[in-house]
């Protein structure tokens, strides 16, 4: 996907063909890696996002209509492409975020699992009977919303597509999406490979362009009746109350500030090595990453000095020289992140920087994985989620002490902990506030186990058979089997209910 010397241009995906923004205005991909505006983008505007609601709604009917078998086999297809096209995809998501190549090449396995999980279950979701005696049938169906509108942030662009459009696609709804300014190729892609194996025109859209136009006009359109939005709290808020506007639902996953808890019976190489990993993978630009380590005071010593010594052996470079850690995604990126290594000086916190040096890197927006110390709480850097390899560590002496610790957070996406101890692992699991709690391996689960938030780091779900229910509505249906002239009304003693 290098062109030298010369631009790649890529178009909306609408109605299964590339248009080229109706305004004919384009924006620039930068490769963060080296600064480069290699591509350049139609910036979709409210009538390109209009034109492509339309062409979802219109191909919902049949598109809804179809054998759910015939839907899953058409995503278990493209799970198989995505894998065959891996290195493709991998480079153009390489190029366009500045993830290393390994990380690259494990998202699209990531995307190409998403279609193969819901592909499996696409024949596979059942409603209930619920038994009301030998007069009715009553059973439920789970019932797509229509036109949903995907919103995608830019750290995990092509999976984090994958995550809402294959549950989306599965149940039967027609998808518009619209990927990250920074990050919008590969997106667009899957959408072109979607339909080559078999997602009809229009049951899959992609409009680029900018939040504050195409985004807001994506939630506002009253053709859209779900939303799947991830990205920030502030946003988020913004795109919630759009639907409250319109009461059509929003799934919202917005990141956290993931409390690490090393207790001190945990094997505490395995532990240090997981917080290292936990809060450098994709240089710290993961939701759920674990940002606020808290380490048992007989152990903290020993897991920072472990922690400096991995850093300082932690390789920055282009993404596509696949070391550890590549660029963050955009020169503005890079800006917020280092303005909290300013603000953790001044709140009075020790700043230890490491990763090995750059002075050869090209002009890209690199940064250096940090360890902070002399960190409390209730400090902004252990308050705000700053998105990058910066990781404050907060010793503690008692477990009731560290769960509070944890909780006390505006957020409640993920939380680590480890130890060796069985019943303390439940007992803390159940004590904090997260969507999801990992147990001696950070990020341990799947695209087979829900994810969500609770707090500032939203609701609904993703993944799991839980991330496919929130793309449907439960509709009950009931028959009386021996019809017969409508009976009395209820009287006092009379237990039925008119709703
Ligand atoms: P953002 O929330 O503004 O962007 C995410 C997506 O929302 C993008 O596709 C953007 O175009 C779209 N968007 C922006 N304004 C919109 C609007 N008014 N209506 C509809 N859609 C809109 O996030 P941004 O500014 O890129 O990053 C800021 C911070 O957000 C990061 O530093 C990080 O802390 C957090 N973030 C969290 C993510 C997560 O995975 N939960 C992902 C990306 C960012
Ligand atoms: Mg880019």
């Amino acid at each position: 996907m290098t062109v030298v010397g010369q631009r790649l241009t890529r178009d909306a995906f609408i109605g299964g063909e590339w248009h080229a923004a109706r305004s004919g205005r384009r924006f620039a991909s930068i490769d963060p890696s080296t600064g480069e505006h290699f591509a350049d983008i139609a910036e979709g505007g409210a009538d390109d996002i209009d034109a492509a609601v339309r062409s979802a709604a219109a191909a919902f009917p049949s598109w809804s209509a179809r054998k759910p078998l015939d839907r899953g086999r058409i995503l278990l297809k493209l799970a198989e492409r995505l894998n065959a096209e891996a290195e493709m995809l991998a480079a153009l998501e390489t190029r366009d975020s500045g993830k290393p190549t390994d990380i690259a090449v494990s998202d699209v396995r990531g995307t190409a699992r998403y279609f193969e999980y819901y592909g499996g279950l696409a024949d596979k979701l059942q409603g209930e009977t619920i038994p009301l005696g030998e007069d009715y049938v009553s059973y439920t169906r789970y019932e797509p919303f229509g036109v949903v509108g995907v919103i995608i942030p830019w750290n995990g662009p092509i999976q984090q597509a994958a995550r809402s459009v294959a549950p989306a696609l599965m149940t039967g709804n027609a998808v518009v999406a619209k990927p990250a300014e920074q990050t919008p190729l590969t997106c667009l892609e899957l959408a072109r490979l979607a339909f080559e194996c078999g997602v009809p025109a229009g049951a899959f859209n992609v409009v680029p362009g900018f939040g504050e136009v195409a985004g807001a006009a994506l939630v506002e359109h009253p053709l859209v009746s779900k939303v799947a939005f991830t990205g920030s709290v502030d946003t988020g808020r913004l795109v919630a109350s759009a639907a409250a506007k319109r009461l059509i639902p929003v799934t919202l996953e917005l990141g956290g500030k993931s409390p690490h808890i090393i207790f001190a019976d945990a094997d505490i190489e395995a532990a240090a090595k997981g917080a290292w990993l936990g809060i450098n993978v994709n240089a710290g630009q993961i939701c759920s990453a674990g940002s606020r380590l808290f380490v048992h005071s007989s152990v903290y010593d020993e897991v920072v000095a472990r922690l400096q010594e991995l850093n300082s052996t932690l390789t920055i470079g282009p993404g596509e020289a696949n070391c550890f850690m590549g660029p963050l995604v955009s020169a503005e990126h890079k800006q917020k992140v280092d303005s909290y290594l300013g603000l953790a000086e001044q709140e009075g916190a020790a700043v230890h920087v490491g990763g090995q040096p750059m002075a050869d890197l090209p002009p890209g927006s690199y940064t250096r994985p940090v360890l902070l110390t002399g960190v409390s709480n209730d400090m902004r850097v252990a308050r705000e989620e700053i998105f990058g390899p910066v990781l404050v560590i907060i010793p503690f002496e008692t477990d009731d002490e560290v769960v509070a610790l944890a909780n006390d957070s505006e957020y409640g996406l993920a939380a680590g902990l480890w130890t060796t101890d069985l019943s303390r692992a439940h007992r803390v699991a159940a004590q904090l506030q997260a969507g999801q709690v990992f147990v001696n391996e950070y990020w341990a689960g799947g695209v087979e186990t829900p994810f969500g938030g609770v707090k500032n780091s939203g609701y609904g779900r993703e993944k799991g058979v839980a991330g496919a229910l929130d793309y449907t509505y439960l509709k009950t249906v009931t028959l009386r089997l021996h019809p017969h002239p409508r009976p009395a009304p209820p009287t006092q003693n009379d237990d039925s209910e008119l709703d």
